[in-house]
């Protein structure tokens, strides 16, 4: 199981919907790799529905990456999540996750993701059935720390005697969404309870880390065996880097290409080209005329717009 063959601390980049695909994936591994990938969250009802083969993009890898891939699954059917995770183990995914933290309100009002927080009865027949499915694959969970108030105690309590590989905490309520700062002292709270309760369940931290050097600060401060970063890789595609360096326009105009490109193969016309968009402050940023260039980049229309306005912008 790779869960136990991972560096001490490790780091993992976070599942985020349209955000972490395959092509984004291959763009970090290649520029500064955590320890351990997931991909976007998958409906376990869209596998199981006739629009399956779209939901199957979600699922996409690259046969070549060198890094453990986690492949996580939402829904709130048990006999789903044992069928989606026996797929999962065919398809050669390292892992599988359980979203028992995504804050949307429609899919929690239908008992899904943050939806399951504090229904043991629900949790626990959907791990047990994911765990059916999954066969040799560790089985792990994303979670907050609560619904609409902070039940840590009472919530790992339940958690770490699912004899789980791994439980990633979002130090956050469902209700807090991202609007506050996330609450390290409740993930240390976790891992103390880890310590009693279930050694051998990994705990990693998530919310609120920019890059590695913040992470490292707070393993030191909670304990927490990994740390997951999500919104950081925004501000800075280097957040994984062991070193700290300075990096150019052009090598950063040379990463978007390369993005684009990868964007363009991998999914034709079946993505639509504004979900790239958000990816341009990544990597225009921070330099002289930078968000003029952002500018005029939001008002394109296709990857070859984007490549004749790069082109008239110095690479060396
Ligand atoms: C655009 C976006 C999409 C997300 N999609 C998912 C998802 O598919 N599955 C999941 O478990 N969490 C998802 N999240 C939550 C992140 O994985 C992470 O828990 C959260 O952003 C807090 O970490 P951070 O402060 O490092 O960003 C998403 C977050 C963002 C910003």
């Amino acid at each position: 199981m790779f869960w136990s063959n991972l560096p001490k601390p490790f780091f993992v980049l976070a599942p985020m919907d349209d955000v972490t695909d395959v092509v984004f994936r291959d763009v970090i591994e290649n520029v500064a790799p955590p320890d351990v990938f997931f991909t976007e969250f998958t409906s376990t009802d869209g596998l199981a529905s006739p629009g399956r083969e779209r939901v199957m993009e979600k699922l996409a890898r690259n046969p070549d990456s060198k890094y453990p891939l986690v492949a996580q699954l939402w829904g709130n059917d048990p006999e789903l999540y044992r069928q989606a995770a026996a797929d999962m183990a065919a398809m050669g995914f390292d892992g599988i996750d359980i979203n028992m933290g995504c804050p949307e309100r429609g899919i929690v009002a239908r008992g899904c993701c943050g939806g399951l927080i504090g229904c043991y009865h629900e949790a626990e027949a959907i791990i047990s059935a994911t765990k059916e499915g999954a066969g040799k694959l560790p089985v792990s969970v994303k979670t907050r720390i609560g619904l609409g108030s902070i039940i840590t105690e009472d919530w790992f309590n339940f958690l770490l005697k699912q004899n789980l590989a791994a439980i990633t905490v979002h130090g956050r309520t469902v209700r807090e969404m991202s609007k506050v700062p996330a609450h390290w002292d409740e993930i240390a709270k976790v891992v103390a309870l880890r310590n009693q309760l279930a050694p051998q369940t990994l705990i990693i931290g998530n919310g609120d880390v920019a890059d590695r050097a913040e992470g490292l600060a707070r393993v030191e401060e909670s304990g927490v065996d990994g740390i997951m970063i999500g919104r950081g890789i925004f501000h800075n595609i280097f957040a994984f880097d062991q070193q700290t360096g300075e990096h150019n326009q052009d090598e950063m105009i040379t990463i978007l290409l390369e993005h684009l490109d990868a964007f363009e193969q991998t999914w034709g016309d079946t993505k639509s080209f504004q979900i790239l968009k958000k990816f341009f402050k990544l990597y225009i940023n921070g330099w002289y005329g930078a968000a003029e260039l952002r500018a005029r980049l939001m008002d394109v229309n296709s990857p070859d717009e984007v490549r004749a306005i790069l082109k008239g912008v110095s690479v060396h």
